[in-house]
């Protein structure tokens, strides 16, 4: 039977288990570029065969929309990058770079020339969310210009640019950030994107930004290093759309023929459910949640990953109901540096700490989390050893 420790070939890549590492949003690259520190976090995380997906790294300044957080659209981010990846190489992992672009989920002290933040909108984010400052304060999200239709190739390019950015820095692969309520999602979002040129109205219309990108992702580094997140059902940031499963099922299926039109499969789709964030209409709506996982994960004609509130048993049971093929773990990664040894061994985990998520102490809350037993960190992890991580 199939278990988190079943191994998965991931396309070209041979994974030893199926727990991977979520993309978790840190603030601890100071002045937008990857420190020490990352090499370590990542290091620790790392195991042989193993996935990581990196944190949100925004692909221009415009996209930035938190505090320190690492680039990658800069020679000297792409060179600190370097030392995180080899981090994880040398441990045989392997580890795919999260492009992020915020969109109006920014704040113009972000921005170049401390400008408006771009949208598929010209709405701003409701003040019931706020967004991190730099001095570690809470502000109103700034109000938002909306793209003009022809300034959205410039978006594309800067996401292709990433793409070859990563692979130049040694990722193994990119995923796109299309949850969460930043700038794809405001695009595929009918609660947000309130355009009436071809990026806007119909769903498909709403969907051309990501395929787009995509598209040029593929073109420019192959479809087996392009992978998608997406979020339907999560309204992070107003992030609400009035059919969550027709949307998912409209991103699957373009994605579903792109593939049967390149005759290649992209490397995975990975869909966020947010039990992690529950707002007080989504207590209680958990089984639609799941039944949405479920319906998308039957209609993607790829390697399914799934996120949002798994513990090791309900891992297990993912994998058992053959609900998904990986699955991405956040807050428990966060203090559980060898969170695959301790599910391996079903071993008690360390708790998290909140306050701890996004402050920029290199090591407090950071790498400070202790091991099972401190040799585990160095020692190799009891998997099959697979150290040709893609064949
Ligand atoms: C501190 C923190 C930072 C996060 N940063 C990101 C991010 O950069 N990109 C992203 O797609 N999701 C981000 N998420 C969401 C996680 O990837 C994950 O989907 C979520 O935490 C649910 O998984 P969990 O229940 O295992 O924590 C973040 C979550 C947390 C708690």
């Amino acid at each position: 039977m199939t278990d988190l420790f079943s191994p998965y070939k991931m396309g070209k890549f041979n994974l030893s288990h199926r727990v991977v590492l979520a993309p978790l949003t840190r603030s601890r690259a100071l002045n937008g570029v990857p420190q020490p520190a990352l090499v370590e976090y990542y290091r620790q995380r790392s195991t042989e065969g193993g996935l990581l997906i990196s944190e949100a790294t925004p692909i221009a300044q415009e996209g930035i929309g938190f505090p320190h957080v690492p680039g990658i659209y800069t020679e000297e981010q792409i060179e600190a990058w370097k030392k995180v990846v080899d981090a994880v190489h040398d441990k045989c992992g392997l580890i795919f770079c999260q492009l992020w672009h915020a969109g109006r989920a920014s704040h113009k002290i972000y921005q170049p020339g401390e400008g408006a933040p771009i949208s598929s909108t010209s709405r701003s984010i409701s003040e019931n969310w706020k967004i991190l400052m730099p001095d570690g304060t809470r502000d109103n999200f700034s109000k938002p210009r909306a793209l003009e239709t022809g300034e959205i190739p410039k978006v594309v390019e800067q996401f292709r640019q990433a793409a070859v950015n990563s692979i130049r820095a040694g990722f193994d692969g990119v995923e796109l950030h299309a949850a969460h309520g930043y700038l794809i999602d405001q695009f595929l979002k009918d609660g947000i994107n309130d355009r009436t040129d071809e990026y806007g109205g119909s769903i498909e219309n709403r969907c051309r930004l990501l395929m787009e990108i995509v598209q040029v992702a593929v073109a420019a580094i192959g479809s087996d290093r392009v992978a998608v997140r997406i979020s339907p059902v999560i309204n992070f940031v107003d992030a609400m759309d009035s059919d969550p499963l027709n949307l998912g099922l409209t991103v699957v299926k373009q994605l579903n023929a792109l593939q049967a039109d390149m005759g290649m499969k992209l490397t995975y789709l990975h869909v966020t459910r947010p039990r992690y964030l529950p707002s007080p209409e989504q207590i209680g709506t958990e089984n639609e949640e799941v039944k949405l996982m479920q319906t998308l994960r039957r209609a993607y004609q790829g390697t399914f990953m799934s996120a949002g509130g798994f513990t090791r048993e309900l891992g297990m049971i993912a994998m058992a109901d053959g609900d998904a093929d990986l699955i991405s773990y956040g807050r428990l990664f966060i203090s559980n540096p060898d969170l695959v040894y301790r599910f391996k061994i079903n071993a008690p985990l360390n708790e998290y700490i909140r306050e701890t998520f996004y402050t920029h102490d290199p090591v407090v809350g950071y790498t400070d989390y202790p091991f099972l037993d401190q040799e585990s960190n160095d020692k190799d992890y009891p998997m099959t050893k697979v150290c040709s991580r893609e064949n």
